[in-house]
Order: structure tokens, then C-alpha cells, then sequence
């Protein structure tokens, strides 16, 4: 059937929000969920002390909904946004919104703003926030009682200007997540955390900070918005392994993507700093990041750089199979693709 599609420059749009037509709220009270709705009402209304405005009681996911070759609309891998929006919760004392409705909202979600999916072939997507907060009054430090959940959809196209031209990241000295802290769940916090570092980063002429392991800040781990991923002289991937970081959904399926299909070794271990310079390619990988190359990373002074024109090898072919399998030109493993309609 041919939809309709909201009159927009698909190529050109940047990573940013646009209000589409509607979102999801389901509001948690006297320790149940209520049944949940669509609504047109993008604004939302909270006591002055409601708990994510005093303790950031609040996480969120992030995942896409985009048109394949076939002309249908899916999600990539939405029951592992589910699951790690439950582990983030269970973290944040908040109460989980079932693994089941959660996916059940992004359907109704999508269904509902499919004129806002942008057309096959574009290389926009339409970007999917899931999030969680704190909605009743606390004073004392303490979880809420209240909570909302919520679900919005906004068009976007590349994470970082100039598409996939390499990027240049640098090696902070902020820190920013901590031994036994929420670097591992989607916490709000860490990338409140985040944000002067960015700012600092931007100013200085870095797209973004290679962050190290705070408790030694020897071993390399993650940036901001992404995980990371190395290729080795001999074409091994291989990813930091962490506590302290994302359990990125881009970076488990690379890393199947790389064995399965690509017959290539991968490992996931402790990077140290001074191996950057053993590496010959280097990529952030992400929801919002998809594969991007990193040209260059400059750690105090010293320049770790990789091909500062193109993506490497073994980034473009990760990278293809993962669009390939996304978009269904290429046979996805079982279970990895969700068609909403
Ligand atoms: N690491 C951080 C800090 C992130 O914010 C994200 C984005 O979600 C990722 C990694 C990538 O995770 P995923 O591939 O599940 O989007
Ligand atoms: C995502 O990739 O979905 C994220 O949440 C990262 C954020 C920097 C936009």
C-alpha cells in the first residue's frame, strides 16, 4: 500500500528533534501501570519536585524504525532495548515497564507517526526514545512513587556532521562513569556527566571523548553516545571489555556480524591506551552512531591517527553487512528483525 509521507528533506536531516504526531504515556501509581496511551500532547507536566528533576531518577533507550528494500517498516532488535531498559530500572529503583508492552508501544508508536518513517533509501531513520522518569514529589533522597513512562519518535539522519567521513576523538581527562557505578545501564546521569566533557571536546575541535577507565585510566572504554571497536593488524575485531560501559546492541550484533558472516575473529578484553597505536582501523558503534570511522584519536599530545579520508576494510564491509541485514537486501539472523507493518 502507498503511504502517505510528511513533505521533508529525507537526505538532509540531521540528528535532532522534530515533534511528529504522536507518543506513548503509561503513568505507574500505587505500584501498578496503567493501561497506557497515544497522545498528541508532546509537553509534559510534573511537580517542582517530582524525582527526576531532583535526584535525575530517569533512563531511556534508543532504537530505530526505518523502511527496508521490501517496503516494510521494522525495528532493529527492539527486545534488547526492552531488556536493558529493565536492567537500567531495576538499577534505578524505578519499576520495569513489561519487556512485552514495551514492544507492544513501540509498534503502536511507530504505527501511529508512519508517515514520519522515512522512505527506503534515504539513510534517514525514524529515531525511537523510549524513557523513563520519576514523577511524584521526593525531598529526601529517596526513589519516587510515581512514575511515566513514555515513548516519542523524531526523523533523523546522521549522528555526526559530514556522515561517514572519520572523526577525530580525544582522550579526556574527565571521567565518565565509575567502579560499581550506572556506566552500564542507560542511565540519564551519566550523560549529565557527559556534558561538560562534550562541550570542552566541541570547543577544542574533537567530535567526541574516548573515555578511559576511571578507577586506573589505563584501559580504554567507550565515548559518550557509543561503544568502540578496533581492528588489529591481522583483521581481528576487537572491543573493550567492561563493566563500566553500554552493553551496546550495535556492538554485540557487529561482533556476530564479524564471526558469522565475515568468517573474521573477534575478542572483547581489556584495550590498554598504549595499544591504540597497534590498531589500523577504528569505528564508534551505535543506534544513533551506526559505524562510524574514527580518522584520528589524540591522547595529550600524542596522535593516534588511522585513514583520515575513508572508513577502513573491515569497518566497510562490518558495516555493509550490518546495513545489508538492517535493510533486508542481506538474510538477517533469526529474530533480529521486527516488521511493525
Ligand atoms: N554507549 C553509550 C554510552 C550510548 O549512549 C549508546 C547508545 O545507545 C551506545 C553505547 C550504543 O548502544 P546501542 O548500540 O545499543 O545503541
Ligand atoms: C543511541 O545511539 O540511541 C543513543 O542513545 C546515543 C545518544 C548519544 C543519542
Amino acid at each position: 500500500m502507498l503511504k502517505t509521507k510528511k513533505d521533508l528533506d529525507w537526505q538532509n536531516l540531521g540528528f535532532g528533534y522534530v515533534k511528529t504526531d504522536y507518543r506513548y504515556v503509561s503513568n505507574y501509581k500505587n505500584g501498578s501501570w496503567d493501561e497506557g496511551v497515544l497522545t498528541g500532547d508532546s509537553d509534559v507536566t510534573i511537580n517542582e519536585s517530582a524525582g527526576v528533576l531532583q535526584y535525575a531518577q530517569t533512563c531511556f533507550e534508543g532504537l530505530k524504525a526505518y523502511t527496508t528494500a521490501g517496503g516494510h517498516v521494522v525495528c532493529f532488535r527492539p527486545d534488547l532495548n526492552a531488556k536493558r531498559m529493565a536492567d537500567s530500572c531495576k538499577r534505578l529503583e524505578m519499576p520495569v515497564f513489561p519487556e512485552e508492552r514495551f514492544l507492544d508501544a513501540i509498534s503502536k508508536v511507530v504505527k501511529a507517526n508512519i508517515e514520519w518513517v522515512p522512505p527506503y533509501g534515504s539513510g534517514a531513520t525514524l529515531y525511537l526514545r523510549p524513557y523513563m522518569f520519576g514523577s511524584s514529589a521526593v525531598i529526601g533522597v529517596k526513589p519516587a512513587q510515581e512514575y511515566q513512562f513514555r515513548i516519542f519518535a523524531t526523523p533523523v539522519g546522521p549522528y555526526f556532521k559530514g556522515g561517514v567521513k572519520p572523526i577525530t576523538l580525544r582522550v579526556p581527562d574527565f571521567d565518565r562513569a565509575a567502579p560499581r557505578g550506572t556506566g552500564h545501564v542507560k542511565a540519564g546521569l551519566n550523560y549529565a556527566m557527559s556534558l561538560h566533557a562534550i562541550v570542552d571536546a566541541h570547543n577544542q575541535g574533537y567530535s567526541e571523548n574516548m573515555y578511559l577507565d576511571s578507577a586506573t585510566r589505563t584501559k580504554v572504554e567507550e565515548t559518550g553516545g557509543a561503544n568502540i571497536i578496533f581492528v588489529t593488524k591481522d583483521n581481528k575485531v576487537v572491543t573493550p571489555k567492561s563493566d563500566t560501559i553500554l552493553p551496546s546492541i550495535t556492538r554485540r550484533s557487529l561482533m556476530y556480524v564479524a564471526q558469522k558472516y565475515l568468517g573474521l575473529e573477534t575478542e572483547e578484553r581489556a584495550i590498554p591506551v598504549e595499544e591504540l597505536k597497534e590498531f589500523k582501523e577504528c569505528a564508534l558503534c551505535g543506534t544513533a552512531a551506526v559505524l562510524s570511522p574514527v580518522g584520528e584519536i589524540v591522547n595529550h599530545g600524542e596522535h593516534i591517527c588511522f585513514d583520515k579520508e575513508n572508513m577502513g576494510e573491515v569497518t566497510k564491509k562490518l558495516y555493509d553487512t550490518l546495513l545489508g541485514i538492517q535493510l533486508g537486501t542481506i538474510e538477517a539472523p533469526e529474530g533480529w528483525i521486527k516488521v511493525i507493518e
